[in-house]
């Protein structure tokens, strides 16, 4: 065959394969009931996207769903944590989030119920995932957790059915932890991962999965192996991402990939310099 002819057909076959990878199921999206209307909305939306379009048929696939913007922490690089926010201190209304439900929850994969307020502070917010997650959607959330919480709020997290529970947590000791979740309390957020862990096993409840969340900073970097630890002994998976900052990029020569490791099931991490020394 010609170069020519042989280069056409190979765009050719390339275009094929993205066209069908279109149309592949929607994943990384724990739990989501896949019924034939999310299914379709999904594909409609990639079709948009890929050809552009300005004005959409699609619904949205994921919503953030902020239920509080108050905060307990000060952590400073967090619009929340510096009182940059600018907006009053609220709850989300029940029946605000009940019509968003009822508007788009058909077509929705995923509800991210965290922004940049400390969402477990909401009390309404475990009767919000219980909705979305009796819908299929796909639920999860992060959060500090470090404030006080007892058996029944740990019971009534794992019985909202929410998929995922990701724990800001960037250290493994209190002195490492708390130069950047100012007012935080290590021992506090371990104390309370194990009493979700125990509500699940109560419960006999596989979710939700219980995250390890290393925002990586030049100050926490040598506690990593330790977290890896701490996240084995408390059954969490430990996922590690470059933490921003205020500023310029501590990262300055990039050594760092932005998402170091991630996923579900046992600890899995090597952090790796982009660049070996
Ligand atoms: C602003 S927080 C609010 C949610 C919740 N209060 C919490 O602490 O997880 C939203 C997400 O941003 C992450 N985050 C906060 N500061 C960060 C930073 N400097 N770099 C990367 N992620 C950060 C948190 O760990 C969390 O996953």
């Amino acid at each position: 065959m010609r170069p020519a002819l042989l280069r056409r057909a190979i765009n050719r076959t390339k275009r094929a394969v993205n066209d069908a990878k279109l149309f592949a199921l929607p994943h990384n999206y724990p739990g989501v009931r896949l019924t034939p209307k999310r299914v379709l909305n999904y594909w409609l939306v990639r079709w948009e996207q890929r050809r552009g379009h300005v004005r959409l048929r699609g619904y949205p696939l994921v919503l953030t769903v902020e239920s509080t913007n108050v905060c307990n922490l000060r952590c400073p690089a967090c619009f929340t944590g510096d009182g940059q926010t600018g907006r009053p201190k609220s709850m989300l209304p029940l029946p605000v989030y009940e019509r968003l439900l009822g508007e788009l929850g058909d077509r929705l994969l995923q509800i991210e119920f965290y922004n940049w307020g400390e969402s477990l502070l909401n009390k309404n917010v475990c009767t919000m995932i219980r909705g979305a997650a009796d819908k299929g959607i796909s639920t999860i959330i992060s959060s500090n957790l470090s404030f006080p919480m007892d058996d029944a709020r740990a019971e009534e997290i794992v019985r909202s059915g929410l998929h995922v529970l990701g724990v800001s947590l960037d250290g493994a000791t209190q002195a490492v932890y708390e130069q950047y979740r100012v007012r935080g309390d290590i021992n506090l957020v371990f104390e309370n991962v194990r009493k979700i862990a125990a509500a699940k096993e109560r419960l006999r409840s596989s979710t939700p999965d219980l995250v390890y969340e290393y925002h990586l900073f030049p100050h926490n970097l040598h506690e990593i192996e330790a977290a890896r630890a701490r996240a084995l002994e408390l059954g969490m998976t430990l996922m590690v991402s470059k933490g921003w900052v205020a500023g310029p990029d501590w990262d300055e020569k990039g050594e760092f990939k932005r998402r170091l490791q991630a996923g579900a099931g046992p600890v899995r991490l090597s952090v790796e310099p982009r660049h070996r020394a």
